[in-house]
């Protein structure tokens, strides 16, 4: 039994937290302890261990990550302790955030460096990463919008997109196209790439983009939203044209969008986040209905059946969940691996946005029949006293408070008294 017991636990913690760590938390002892593990002796008060490893908890954690683990680039208190807890108990968990803006692995390192916890990409999704599996555009000439200086583009390469084109390029290109960004020129000139295409009036010749992509906040709302707006009214998204099926009556949404225009995904629909300034602050969603302004006041809008046709990902849709859910069980296998894992029956969504993370939980219908629970903290957008926009199943003070009531609610700590 010691052996097994050493072995396994000692592999584990030196695979999480590498030779020389002492950073094991016991949630039910509270008490940090230093492990001898990697020299192979531990105490026996600390058995516990050992009957964990062979339990797989059939419950798991997905943590938003801006006002429940971080606060813009600053640790919240508690989020240490409460994710080096679960890896210590090997409860398995994943990082699903409506943020971007970087590759997920550099965002991963950047995080474990703050919260002091090794994190890798294998169990950490950002609003855009769902777009890496957009395979039927990786050949083609698509637009990425948001984020800082060129950021966004790398991310998409990355992702195996071709042919990637910014605002920016366009702007440094034709800066006539949006001649109130001019004194942005010289700081877009630092990341800008040449176009493959100018825009000319001969169309067959003029840049041509096949979809946008919103990756992140927009930064120069101006800039993105005319050229979008270009793109949307052209022909075959063609810079440059006007496609003479806008405004048809007897077209469907009105010829609007009808003319193999660039489809339009935006990847996170906050309109708020939580920001280092004390108030939320406009998120992508802003950006968007911003957006749906334009598109109302250049159509018509709705009154004249007229829709901003797009696609959004990102918390609360479905999508989103779904290819949460399957990176959750993906890692869970690998986790336990040869160990049969079983049916995941619940995952506690832990937010601090009832619009995105605790709508998004409470409205996913899994496919596998997992029940998503839905824990509100109060440490990022949601302000103590008001009624939450959308109910959660519990509210908290702050992330390890969350996973304190999850463990209990999941009798996780009554394992060991059963086997004592
Ligand atoms: O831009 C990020 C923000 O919208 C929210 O991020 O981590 O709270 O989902 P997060
Ligand atoms: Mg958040």
């Amino acid at each position: 039994m010691a052996s097994i017991l050493n072995n396994s636990i000692a592999k584990d913690a030196i695979r999480l937290f590498g030779k020389s760590s002492s950073r094991l938390f016991c949630l039910r002892c509270e008490r940090k302890y230093f492990l001898a593990l990697a020299n192979g002796t531990t105490s026996r008060r600390h058995l516990h261990e050992s009957t964990i490893s062979k339990h797989v908890p059939d419950f798991a954690f997905a943590f938003d990550i801006d006002g429940v683990l971080v606060r813009s680039s600053d640790p919240l208190p508690r989020a240490h302790k409460a994710l080096s807890y679960l890896q210590s108990q090997r409860i398995p968990f994943i990082l699903l955030t409506n943020g971007g803006g970087k590759h997920e692995t550099e965002r991963v390192e950047e995080l474990s460096k703050k919260l002091e916890v090794p994190l890798d990409t294998s169990n950490f999704i950002q609003s855009h990463t769902p777009f890496a599996d957009l395979n039927q555009y990786k050949e083609k000439t698509v637009m990425v919008v948001g984020g800082d200086e060129d950021k966004c583009r790398v991310v998409a390469e990355r992702y195996g997109f071709k042919s990637v084109v910014t605002p920016g390029d366009i702007l440094v290109a034709h800066p006539e196209i949006w001649p109130f960004s001019a004194h942005l020129i010289p700081s877009y000139k630092e990341h800008a790439r040449a176009l493959t295409r100018q825009i000319c009036s001969n169309a067959d010749e003029s840049l041509r983009i096949d979809a946008i992509f919103v990756y992140n906040d927009p930064r120069d709302w101006g800039l993105d939203a005319t050229i979008i707006l270009d793109l949307l009214l052209s022909r075959k998204g063609i810079l440059g044209t006007i496609s003479s099926k806008n405004n048809d009556k007897t077209l469907p949404n009105r010829g609007y969008q009808q003319d193999s225009q660039p489809p339009l995904y935006f990847s996170n629909p906050d309109l708020w986040w939580a920001a280092k300034y004390h108030l939320p602050r406009l998120g992508q969603g802003g950006f968007r209905e911003a957006m749906e302004g334009l598109w109302t006041a250049i159509t018509g809008g709705r009154e004249k059946g007229v829709e901003l046709k797009k696609e959004i990902i990102g918390k609360p849709y479905f999508k989103t969940y779904e290819f949460a859910e399957k990176i959750l069980n993906r890692y869970r296998e690998e986790l336990f691996h040869g160990q049969a894992p079983g049916k995941l029956s619940r995952v506690f969504m832990v937010g601090d946005n009832p619009e995105s993370d605790i709508r998004g939980a409470n409205n996913f219908e899994s496919p596998l029949g997992t029940e998503w629970f839905s824990i509100l903290v109060k440490t990022g957008v949601y302000e103590e006293g008001e009624p939450p926009s959308c109910e959660p199943k519990a509210i908290v003070g702050d992330v390890l408070d969350a996973v304190q009531f999850a463990v209990d609610k999941s009798g996780w700590r009554d394992i060991d008294k059963s086997d004592e």
